[in-house]
């Protein structure tokens, strides 16, 4: 390497903060993580940013559906996902908020250019409304032409809108997908992009939305907000300042070596992102690479599904490390992977545990017992030793040589290769038998050397992907992870004369069997809290005099309860179907404790019919019915005086 360092501009895609956190989030970041430590130990200059994406339709509605302002919701959410990365050892350079003002203004300054230069003009957006829930959807998006969210009537609309000129790049993108066959990697990703999106032809690209305010204003049109595209992709970089007054670091990082992330966004980075660099003239990153997903039984793990897997259940109960190497080593690099609580525990107990944990533990204890816990220098040799040590001496090329195609389970296999090789050199050379023999002490002390090589060596590489186990390794031999990998990662740097300690034990040894009754009883604890939490309704503060325009926006109606059943692993929530005139709607309603869902059927109730949907407990309430509570605590339905049509107006 030359005297100015390489630089390294490595990013995760920003984050969502709309749901909780689960093991499929971690995956992109750890991977990412292992990357940027793997490079700066190479002595390369990395910049590695991460962030969130926290503008847009849903982050609104989410927030309101729990009572709260946008900001306070994602200063909550933005808060957990930074303790996880926190927990889980991420070294980023940076972390962007979509919501920091130097990215606004860095995105309305960027938006404005593109329109003064005709990259960006106005038009209109037809497609299919839903009114209650200010959503557009695209025919094909629609489920039995109702809206996919809510199942109710649609309206074809018409919405003003800003476009990106995204047909005017499509030979030029064609041209970096064919003839650059590094930019997009794994290759599949080539041929999906080509011939699903690229030789099909493109269109352009709704950028502005005007039917949510939560966004960034265009800044000549404040009526429309910026939509996703401009303001996600972008923050790769006006998080380097572009933009933004010091622009340095743009200068010294742009382009990005690596953007990394899940499949189901190589579109936006394959294609959109390099158009609107394009047009910016802006350089190109060198490589988007499109991981694959981790799966839970066959489903993506995701914040919509039920299925979470809690990363830091999981790191509290099994370490940091353990997660860290499930992720890294578990999922082949490009393809989807496999989350089962039996090939976690399988990973902790066959890899870290028996092959990693009893190399040192059996290496450490043998020269304790032997040499008083000094390590010797190596004496005798014998042909046997030469395929560990060599073994030992070229593994920091072949994990490079992994690393630098992205391969990192590859990586990882290769030094567990060296770590069973040394696990086999212990019962070929059988340091028990040579320590009762006088005339092999040369011998021996060339043994327990090239074993605590092959552990030294392992614990510096793995220092880039793991944070406790590597550092628990070195401080056996009194050493620490480097900060630079240097000639530490090749055989020989021990020199004998050490001290070297007794190591306790690095991975507890689990009853797979026991254990896994044990995880699936916590996962229900788990899923009985969080449904307790959500049932939870926002407390209502003290209201302001309102106008009767405001009044008006109810829409009241007296419904019919015409079934009603407790809502599963809930204690307040029954649900009830409740007809309003012809139609008939699933109303959730917190009132187990007072009415038995059996007397509740064919009551007349007071229903609030334009209430924006939400999910309780898994279930989607299209609605609310009225209840009136007094201090004791006691709650009723409020009804009708007398016999009236359901359906009728309430005013
Ligand atoms: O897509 N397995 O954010 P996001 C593997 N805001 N990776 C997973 C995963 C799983 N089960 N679940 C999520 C967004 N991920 C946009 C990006 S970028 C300008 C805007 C990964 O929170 C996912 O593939 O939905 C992606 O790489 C990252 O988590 C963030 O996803
Ligand atoms: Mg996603």
């Amino acid at each position: 390497m030359s005297d100015q360092a390489k630089k390294y501009y490595i990013t995760t895609p920003i984050y969502y903060p709309s749901g909780k956190w689960h093991l499929g989030t971690c995956y992109t970041t750890v991977v990412c993580d292992a990357l940027a430590r793997f490079k700066r130990k190479e002595g390369y200059d990395v910049f590695y940013l991460t962030g969130t994406d926290e503008h847009g339709q849903k982050i609104e509605k989410t927030a309101e559906s729990k009572g709260m302002q946008p900001k306070e919701f994602l200063d909550k959410q933005v808060g957990a996902l930074i303790d996880l990365w926190k927990l889980l050892g991420i070294s980023y350079d940076k972390f962007i908020r979509t919501t920091d003002e130097y990215h606004k203004k860095a995105v309305a300054k960027i938006f404005q250019k593109l329109y003064d230069q005709g990259d960006i003009y106005k038009s209109s957006y037809e497609g299919w409304y839903c009114t209650p829930c200010e959503s557009f959807w695209t025919k094909s998006q629609l489920v039995d032409g109702k809206c996919p969210d809510c199942g109710r009537e649609v309206e074809l609309t018409k919405e003003e809108s800003y476009f990106f000129r995204l047909s005017k790049y499509q030979d030029r993108l064609i041209d970096l997908i064919e003839n650059h066959p590094d930019f997009l990697l794994p290759k599949s990703r080539q041929n999906e992009m080509l011939n699903n999106f690229l030789r099909p032809g493109l269109q352009d690209l709704c950028v502005s939305r005007s039917s949510f305010r939560w966004g960034i204003p265009v800044p000549f049109d404040p009526q429309h907000v910026v939509y996703v595209w401009i303001d996600a992709l972008t923050n790769y970089i006006t998080a380097l300042g572009y933009g933004s007054e010091d622009d340095s670091l743009f200068r010294k990082y742009w382009p990005a070596d690596l953007h990394m992330m899940g499949k189901e966004i190589v579109r936006f980075h394959s294609i959109i992102w390099p158009a609107l660099l394009m047009a910016l003239d802006i350089p190109l990153p060198k490589e988007v690479y499109g991981h694959g997903w981790l799966l839970l039984g066959s489903e993506k793990i995701s914040k919509s599904k039920g299925n979470i897997v809690d990363p830091f259940e999981l790191s509290a109960r099994y370490s940091v490390d353990a997660v860290r190497y499930f992720l890294l080593r578990e999922v082949p690099f490009g393809s989807d992977g496999m989350y089962t609580n039996r090939a976690f525990l399988t990973r902790i107990n066959t890899d870290l545990c028996n092959s990693l944990g009893n190399l040192l533990s059996r290496t450490t204890a043998m020269v304790n017992q032997y040499f008083g816990g000094v390590l010797p220098a190596p004496d005798v040799k014998e042909a046997v030793d030469d395929e560990l040590t060599s073994m030992i001496d070229g593994l920091f090329d072949r994990v490079r040589d992994n690393m630098d195609k992205l391969l990192v389970p590859e990586a990882l296999h290769e030094i567990w290769t060296v770590i069973g090789r040394a696990n086999k050199y212990i019962d070929e050379t059988t340091p028990w038998i040579l320590a009762k023999d006088p005339a092999k002490q040369g011998r021996l002390a060339t043994v327990l050397y090239n074993l605590s090589e092959a552990l030294r060596v392992s614990a510096v590489l793995l220092s880039a992907f793991l944070i406790e186990t590597p550092a628990k390794i070195l401080s056996c031999f009194g050493l620490e992870a480097p900060a630079r990998f240097g000639d530490g990662v090749r055989y020989g740097k021990l020199k004998g004369g050490e001290t070297v300690l007794k190591a306790g034990k690095l991975y507890e040894r689990i009853d797979i069997e026991k254990e896994l009754i044990a995880m699936e009883k916590r996962a229900e604890e788990l899923a009985a809290e969080s449904a307790k939490k959500e049932e939870q309704v926002p407390e209502t503060p003290k209201k302001a005099t309102i106008q009767y325009d405001d009044f008006a926006k109810l829409d009241l109606k007296v419904g019919k309860i015409v079934a009603a059943e407790p809502v599963k692993r809930s204690e307040k929530l029954l649900k009830f179907t409740v007809e309003i005139g012809a139609e008939r709607r699933t109303i959730v309603s917190g009132i187990a404790k007072y009415y038995k869902p059996e007397e509740t059927i064919g009551k007349l109730v007071s229903v609030v019919t334009n209430l924006a949907p939400v999910k309780l407990c898994g279930v989607v309430s299209e609605g609310m019915l009225m209840c009136a509570s007094d201090a004791d605590g006691k709650v009723v339905l409020l009804a009708p005086e007398a016999e009236v049509a359901s359906g009728s107006e309430i005013s």
